[in-house]
């Protein structure tokens, strides 16, 4: 049997079958690939998607990737991620690329990356804690990306993944 050929230009394409293809390709909008396997909902929860605001959402869990690991894919349609919400993904899915899509084509591409110090994004979950009391951006040092655990500046109370999906 011959090799079926894509039509469209993009690399979406490069060297796969349609047939392989987990989720159809988008006119406009976000893709974010190389969540770690099983994260997917995790990421769709922090940037508060609920299906709720209309938008087309395609998931994809436990896909294999290139590299032949496990892997989560999210495509939103019509929505672009603001610089914000790429940092409270690196949070969540620190492996993840976010590529904006804009009239089927790749127009700007980004490797989420986890500092070493993030401040502002979440709360210290101690309610006794200053951050809570003063006017004071909260400040957490990443002890650890996988799984994630981080380290407020002002009490040393230990945050974990589930302690941060709460706040969203
Ligand atoms: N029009 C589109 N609709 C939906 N998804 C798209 C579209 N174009 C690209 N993508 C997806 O956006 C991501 C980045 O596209 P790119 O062409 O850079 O993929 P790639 O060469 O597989 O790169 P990577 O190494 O990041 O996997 C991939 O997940 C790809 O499947
Ligand atoms: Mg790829
Ligand atoms: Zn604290």
């Amino acid at each position: 049997m011959k090799p079926s050929r894509c039509r469209t230009g993009s690399s979406l394409s490069k060297g796969i079958s349609p047939k392989e293809l987990y989720v159809k390709k988008i006119r406009n909008g976000t893709v974010i690939d190389h969540i770690l396997a099983g994260h997917a909902l995790d990421v769709l929860k922090i940037l508060g998607i609920d299906g709720g605001e209309g938008h087309i959402v395609s998931v994809a869990m436990n896909v294999i990737s290139k590299k032949q690991n496990k892997k989560d894919i999210v495509k939103v349609e019509n929505r672009e991620l603001e610089p914000g919400e790429v940092d409270k993904i690196a949070l969540i899915a620190p492996s993840a690329t976010i590529s904006i899509i804009r009239d089927y084509e790749v127009a700007e591409k980004t490797r989420v990356k986890l500092p070493d110090s993030i401040r502002g994004i979440v709360r210290c979950s101690n309610p006794a804690c200053v951050s809570n009391a003063e006017p004071v951006e909260p400040k957490f040092s990443v002890e650890r990306q996988d799984p994630l655990r981080l380290r407020c500046y002002y009490c040393v109370r230990i945050m974990e993944k589930t302690d941060v999906l709460k706040q969203f």
